[in-house]
């Protein structure tokens, strides 16, 4: 197999891709109604592991301060890219930064917190987690809400074997090229809540160059609520499931 990069690293196409990608399922959208209603209208929100902004727009734009952060350099650059674009009143109440949820020293609170779309899983569900729940509570002010998109063990558990030479995408690019996606490889090991893919991207411009990009994804999956506790969260409500994979988990810092 070809070099196998981490997923969202510079220079690989699961970034240059992503908002194509999120934008052909209508059902990711739906978690913008979620995390505007942690807080009141106006408030001040951090978003850990805002990637390209997909949520970090679509907030500021419905008047929220938010704070976006992002440990890779290539999904923060999409975001930036995208600031230059919108109006200059959503653009002022936004601020993104360069940073590891799991190590964030930002020095201020937020009404809300919120790690959406699975991005905690994809630290290991251990210390990291310990470390990204503390980096949570640091940064909420008392009473304020906190949310964690996180996948579903079950479904990870029964995702079927893969048939590495079938397409699982094969789709027309805005720029009049074609984007397929394999999976190359998948691996599930249920003591470690740990799922291994290795996602091959393939596009292919109008003159017919490819450019094939192979990159790894790992989901780790464990029950969020005794992480939760140890920070001084407590559970707010039931999950709340968004998505076919998955649910939102909400905590209340006492
Ligand atoms: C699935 S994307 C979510 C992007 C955006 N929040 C959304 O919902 O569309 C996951 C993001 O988490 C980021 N990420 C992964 N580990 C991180 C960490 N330790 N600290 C900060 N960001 C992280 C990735 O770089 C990626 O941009």
């Amino acid at each position: 197999m070809a070099h196998t990069r981490p997923y969202y690293a510079q220079g690989g196409l699961s970034a240059a891709y992503y908002d194509l990608l999120t934008s052909l399922d209508p059902t990711v959208a739906a978690d913008i109604d979620v995390y505007a209603d942690l807080a009141a209208p106006g408030a001040d929100l951090l978003e850990l592991g805002a990637g390209s902004g997909r949520l970090t727009f679509a907030l500021a734009e419905r008047g929220f301060s938010v704070t976006g952060v992002d440990i890779a350099p290539a999904m923060l650059d999409l975001a930036r890219a995208r600031l230059a674009t919108v109006d200059a009143t959503v653009a002022a109440r936004i601020t993104l930064k360069l940073g590891d949820l799991t190590a964030l020293h930002l020095g201020r609170t937020f009404d809300a917190v919120f790690c959406p779309f699975h991005t905690l899983a994809h630290v290991p569900a251990g210390q990291a987690w310990r470390n990204a729940f503390a980096t949570t509570a640091k940064h909420l002010r008392p009473g304020g809400l906190a949310a964690f998109h996180l996948p579903s063990l079950d479904v990870m558990a029964a995702l079927p074997p893969v048939n590495p030479t079938i397409a699982v995408l094969d789709q027309a690019t805005p720029d009049g090229g074609r984007l397929q996606l394999f999976v190359r490889d998948r691996t599930f090991r249920p003591t470690q809540g740990r799922l291994d893919q290795v996602i091959e991207y393939r596009a292919t411009d109008l003159r017919g160059a490819t450019r094939i990009s192979a990159e790894r994804l790992v989901f780790y999956m464990t029950q969020p609520d005794p992480f939760a506790a140890a920070a001084g969260l407590v559970a707010d409500r039931p999950p709340a499931p968004m998505g076919e994979a998955g649910a939102i988990h909400i905590f209340r810092k006492t």
